[in-house]
């Protein structure tokens, strides 16, 4: 308990899936949260505990502390808002975990459009950006540091078939943590990526349900079943945490063991 206590949280994309593990993880370790996201309620699908509350009324039935804020991560002036919004409810900001993202798959790359193409990077690699700017100026502004944590993936490490649009956004959040690292370790700001593999949350709900993939993929996998968010949610408090204060500019893989392997689901 209390391992981020008093600290001031902002989650994007926080409604559902991963984001809103992590903002309910951070909560109950004592973090004030501020939820960021294009809705207030999780999506159709996923696997929450908890589909009819909302995070904040999630974490607030938990006896947390937490607000949300509506924020297109693709708009810098909304990302700006959601840090303003957040010093302004909470007096300052110590952690910004850039989680908002959306998946397209299905294709070879001949076959996906410049839509789709735009939109993952527009999400996952421009609103990561503008989450790190907003962030480090505030951090900058109050001059003792702070926390950035961007869920990448295992497809921002490597290749996978058939989702190149998102593994090209995915391997952009990679570099952007490196450079973020390199650039802003000597003001106290620690930066870190977490690579999961496919886990449990609304955004591959199709993979899931689909019996031959679960059976394939879940063979891949030497821990032979699938992330639960919970996975990712604890890992982000470690990162969030003075526990974790001398890992830095670190890609850590959240895949049950799934980089080791030869195996490819097609
Ligand atoms: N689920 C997985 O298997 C998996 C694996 C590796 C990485 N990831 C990454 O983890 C992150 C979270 O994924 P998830 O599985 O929880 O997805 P999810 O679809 O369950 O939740 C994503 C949340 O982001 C929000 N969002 C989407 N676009 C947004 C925008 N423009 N601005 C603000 N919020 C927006 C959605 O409303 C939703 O609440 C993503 O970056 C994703 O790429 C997921």
């Amino acid at each position: 308990m209390n391992r981020v206590q008093g600290k001031v949280a902002v989650v994007t994309g926080a409604s559902s899936g991963f984001g809103r593990g992590i903002a309910k993880a951070l909560a109950a370790e004592g973090a004030k949260v501020v939820v960021g996201d294009v809705h207030e309620h999780p999506n159709a699908g996923g696997f929450e505990d908890d589909p009819a509350l909302t995070t904040v009324e999630a974490i607030q039935k938990a006896g947390g502390r937490a607000t949300y804020v509506s924020c297109d991560v693709t708009k810098a002036d909304q990302v700006e808002a959601l840090v303003a919004a957040a010093v302004a409810e909470f007096g300052r900001l110590d952690v910004f975990v850039n989680n908002a993202g959306i998946y397209r798959n299905g294709k070879r790359l001949h076959e996906f459009t410049e839509a789709d193409l735009d939109v993952c990077y527009e999400v996952n690699a421009k609103g990561s950006f503008f989450g790190a700017q907003s962030a480090v100026r505030q951090f900058l502004a109050q001059g003792d540091g702070g926390v950035i944590i961007n869920l990448v993936s295992t497809a921002g490490l490597q290749g996978h078939p058939n989702q190149s649009v998102y593994n090209i956004s995915k391997g952009a959040q990679a570099n952007l943590t490196r450079c973020l690292a390199i650039e802003y370790g000597k003001d106290g700001v620690r930066v870190n990526g977490i690579c999961p593999t496919y886990a449990k949350t609304s955004l591959t709900r199709q993979l899931f349900d689909d019996q031959d993939f679960d059976r394939v993929f879940t063979e891949s996998i030497p821990l032979k079943r699938w992330g639960e968010v919970d996975d990712i949610a604890q890992l982000a408090v470690f990162l969030a945490s003075d526990e974790s204060s001398y890992i830095h500019g670190d890609l850590i893989k959240v895949d049950g063991g799934e980089t080791l392997c030869r195996y490819s689901v097609d």
